[in-house]
């Protein structure tokens, strides 16, 4: 079943970790962070909200729909200056029009199936001259093959049905660029990133977060018993020392005319 973002024993599963720096790197290419207001919409436990606060930006507000991920944003990041968080949809976060220079959105769109309505928000929410940032995956990301850096693509190798959930779940390229042209946006580009997502000491380290689901929305489709074939699957496949863990995601970068 899909993951329940409400329930607070999912209230960790955003939050913990640090963004890497080849995520850093590419929003620099895509957007001048330093001095900006930046409303980052679904951000769960305010990773990347703390992520946009360390490149520079003056202020930023963290939005999601669920109290949960935000008390787990609040408890690590809220202490941050000029970093708060509040309630709100990402098709109506109740923003003032125009209050930002840059509106985020990671890993957010293949949880909200009206992406018109989510792309007007956005629209609405950044001021003109402005950037939106949309980063999730594709069909087309998801399912790259696995390997050593890239042991996500063995989740569909072991389970193929679960490709079959991101296939009507992620975001259709086409139908996203339309619908952030159609809430008024201009210059539509989409750029792929391999974003590190993590680092960890030994394979261990990284079966013991699968086992916990954590950060993987996907892992919510195995009941406990199909987990810990999974997990026993990639021990089988992991090599022994550190893990990188790399993913292919791509970045839809659109402009509010000014
Ligand atoms: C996969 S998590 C991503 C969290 C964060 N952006 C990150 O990349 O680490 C998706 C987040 O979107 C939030 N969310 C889902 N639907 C939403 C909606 N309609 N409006 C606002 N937030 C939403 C969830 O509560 C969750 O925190």
């Amino acid at each position: 079943m899909p993951i329940d973002f409400h329930d607070v024993a999912n209230r960790n599963s955003y939050s913990g970790r640090q963004v890497d720096p080849s995520w850093s790197a590419a929003v620099r290419e895509l957007v001048d962070p330093s001095g900006a207001v930046v409303v980052d919409v679904g951000c769960g436990g305010g990773i990347y909200s703390r992520g946009w606060h360390d490149l520079g930006a003056a202020m930023v507000l963290g939005v999601d729909s669920s109290a949960s991920m935000l008390d787990a944003a609040r408890t690590e990041h809220g202490g941050l200056p000029g970093v708060d968080f509040r309630l709100g949809d990402a098709a109506a976060t109740g923003l003032a029009e125009g209050c930002a220079d840059v509106v985020f959105e990671r890993a957010l769109v293949h949880h909200t199936p009206d992406l018109p309505a989510v792309a007007a928000e956005a629209f609405r929410v950044v001021r003109p001259g402005g950037t939106c940032l949309v980063q999730d995956r594709t069909a087309d990301d998801v399912a790259q093959p696995g390997s050593a850096t890239h042991p996500r693509g063995w989740l569909f190798e072991v389970f193929p049905r679960l490709l079959e959930v991101e296939n009507r779940r992620r975001p259709d390229p086409g139908e996203l660029t339309a619908a952030l042209t159609g809430a008024g946006f201009e210059e539509v580009t989409a750029t792929t990133l391999w974003e590190v997502r993590r680092r960890y000491d030994a394979p261990e380290e990284y079966l013991a977060e699968i086992t916990t689901r954590t950060g993987r929305s996907i892992l919510h489709e195995l009941d406990d018993a199909e987990l810990a074939e999974l997990v026993g699957a990639l021990r089988e496949r992991l090599p022994d020392g550190p893990v990188e863990e790399i993913d292919r995601w791509t970045i839809w970068r659109a402009g509010r005319p000014s």
